[in-house]
């Protein structure tokens, strides 16, 4: 699916305009509301299932590091098209670590993009290091290659891409640019599991890739959860060891790690939910479809652009218009959430 964008809403600035909206019809709540999540229904769907995991795991009275993270790391780093993936307590968690992991230190800098969920950068400054920001293509939201080159410095130690609603960035342009200069790259895929970008599943595109499973996520537990998945086994045994207080052996800490890791519960459940991603990833695609079949109708409204070869999973369905108050004053009038 391509769309043309209307030039008028081309530029940046005009970003103030941007405006969420996830609205879903087929999770209706009480006849009357379209919310914008609703996980009550979703629940309702697969309650019996999430019982029966969660009886397992009470049965197993094993909590953390057992059989269902083993198992859910093997599961979604096949999913993601890399060989290891490593669970962690949150998304935040893993950008932190696979900071660490790719050697990124206090007084570093790491370009990231301006617009984006605040842990992108938040998970750069708890270390010490410094974002820095390269704008986005104004079309995709997603960090533009071409401004990467006007905000490198000599010390510019990392570079995360954000797969922003869960469209992919432009990862042939960000890679080749670190590539050249030996940098590593982190996708920020915390909103895009399960989509692809020329025919490659995002979390495979860069060096390491980190997911999140916060509730509201596409794929999202039953409290924090979160993933860091890498081609790399030297990296995903740093990681393991990182997550893990720093310990090779057990009371063995060959340096200061940190307590990040996914508890079996939580993995349970998201094992679970797995199972029926394709299903809900296939409805949410047909649903954006019919909104920009309908808001490409409607002059001033710029649905969301999905580039040729990219895979939209819409985590957010997100428009532009010019006045986004009163578009909100309407759709709250009528029943239908959205958010900025
Ligand atoms: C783009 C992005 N990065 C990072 C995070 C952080 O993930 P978490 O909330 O699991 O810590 C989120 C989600 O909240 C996100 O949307």
């Amino acid at each position: 699916m391509t769309v043309q964008p209307q030039t008028s809403y081309g530029s940046v600035q005009n970003l103030r305009y941007t405006f969420h909206m996830i609205a879903n019809p087929s999770v209706t709540t009480a006849g009357q509301t379209t919310p914008v999540l609703d996980l009550a229904a979703q629940y309702a769907t697969i309650g019996a299932e999430i019982r029966v995991a969660v009886d397992r795991v009470l049965n197993s009275q094993q909590f953390v590091l057992g059989r269902e993270g083993a198992a859910l790391e093997e599961e979604i780093a096949r999913l993601c098209g890399v060989a290891h993936g490593i669970a962690v307590a949150s998304g935040t968690d893993a950008l932190i670590l696979a900071l660490r992991a790719c050697g990124v230190q206090a007084g570093d800098e790491v370009l990231i993009p301006p617009f984006t969920f605040v842990a992108t950068g938040s998970a750069v400054s708890a270390l010490g290091a410094k974002p820095v920001f390269a704008d986005i293509h104004p079309n995709t939201y997603n960090l533009n290659p071409a401004e990467l080159e006007r905000r490198i410095t000599p010390r510019t130690r990392a570079i995360i891409a954000v797969h922003l609603y869960g469209l992919a960035a432009d990862m042939d342009g960000i890679v080749a640019f670190a590539r050249a200069r030996n940098i590593p790259v982190i996708e920020d895929n915390a909103q895009a599991i399960g989509a692809s970008y020329k025919g490659r599943r995002t979390g495979s595109l860069g060096d390491i890739a980190c997911l999140s499973f916060y509730p509201t996520k596409n794929l999202g537990a039953y409290g924090d959860a979160g993933m860091i998945v890498t081609h790399s086994t030297e990296l995903a045994g740093r990681l393991r060891t990182l997550r893990n207080h720093g310990q090779t052996a057990k009371y063995v800490s060959s340096e200061p790690g940190w307590n990040s890791r996914l508890d079996e519960l939580q993995a349970a459940i998201l094992r679970v939910k797995l199972l029926h991603l394709p299903a809900w990833q296939k409805s949410r695609q047909a649903h954006a479809a019919e909104y920009t079949r309908q808001f490409s109708q409607i002059p001033g409204v710029m649905p969301p652009i999905v580039p040729e070869r990219y895979e939209h999973v819409f985590h957010q369905y997100t428009i532009r218009v010019e006045d986004r108050g009163a578009l909100q004053t309407v759709l709250c009038d009528a029943g239908i959430g959205s958010a900025v």
